[in-house]
């Protein structure tokens, strides 16, 4: 549950990632403010209606406004939005979104989008990632994986199903296959586009454990509304059991 009553009314789902507090406090900002302007320009419009009624004013007046009012609103709103921008999402974008801790204490995967499917490419116990080559793309490798390759024996591949341990950052590297794809996590706050041609790193660190959907956040076609996986925040005992039971299905 969210502590601003205002995400609480439009039913934010659990934050559960070291940033989403901070994320949350934007957000809430963010309606207040357009809240505060609906209000405000609904009153104007239906005070205008009135005091402009044609009963009232048989001649139209040419010379418009000239209290100076509206100046200090419009100046207020500008402040507001400035601050909004300069105090909170800027400084949130470069330590949340630009600062990439890429590192051994860090999760690291792959996620390639396509229609329909999220599939996600661990590197294995050897932390690096085999290589994939578009050729060898089929209905049982739909990566295009090469096994051949001394750094993809051990990778493990998943469709669907993203698990990661608790408690240290997640880095996702985002690619998609076909069409423009968003990955979304709604309880890590975390959404971000899959562009064909692009790899896309974002990251976040789980700060609960639990089981939720990552949400295709983009409309992609068809079966966009099916085109959800799993994924799992586990203590790090779990993942690295989850881990070696993937592993135990690899062909030796
Ligand atoms: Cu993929 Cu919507």
């Amino acid at each position: 549950m969210s502590a601003d009553p205002m995400l609480a009314w439009l039913g934010q789902p659990v934050g559960a990632s070291a940033h989403a507090a901070e994320i949350d406090r934007i957000m809430a900002l963010v309606h207040w403010l357009m809240l505060i302007m609906f209000v405000g320009w609904g009153v104007f419009f239906v005070y205008v209606l009135v005091r402009f009624r044609s009963g009232r004013n048989p001649r139209a007046a040419y010379h418009g406004v000239r209290g100076r009012w509206s100046t200090w609103i419009e100046g207020g709103v500008l402040a507001a939005e400035i601050a909004l921008l300069g105090f909170f999402s800027i400084p949130f974008w470069s330590t949340n979104v630009d600062a990439l801790p890429v590192g051994r204490q860090s999760t690291v995967v792959r996620v390639i989008a396509e229609q329909f499917a999220w599939n996600v490419h661990y590197p294995g116990p050897d932390g690096s990632f085999g290589r994939t080559v578009p050729t060898l793309v089929n209905a049982d490798n739909p990566i295009g994986l090469d096994r051949d390759d001394p750094a993809g024996k051990d990778d493990l591949t998943t469709i669907n199903r993203l698990n990661v341990p608790i408690g240290k950052p997640v880095v996702v590297f985002l690619s998609s296959k076909d069409v423009v794809h968003s990955f979304g996590l709604p309880q890590m706050r975390v959404k971000q586009d899959a562009v064909p041609g692009i790899v896309q790193p974002v990251w976040f660190t789980p700060m609960m454990t639990g089981e939720w959907n990552i949400a295709c956040s983009q409309l992609c076609g068809l079966a966009h509304f099916r085109m959800k996986g799993v994924y799992a925040v586990q203590s790090q005992e779990d993942y690295d059991a989850w881990l070696e039971e993937e592993a135990s299905f690899l062909e030796p």
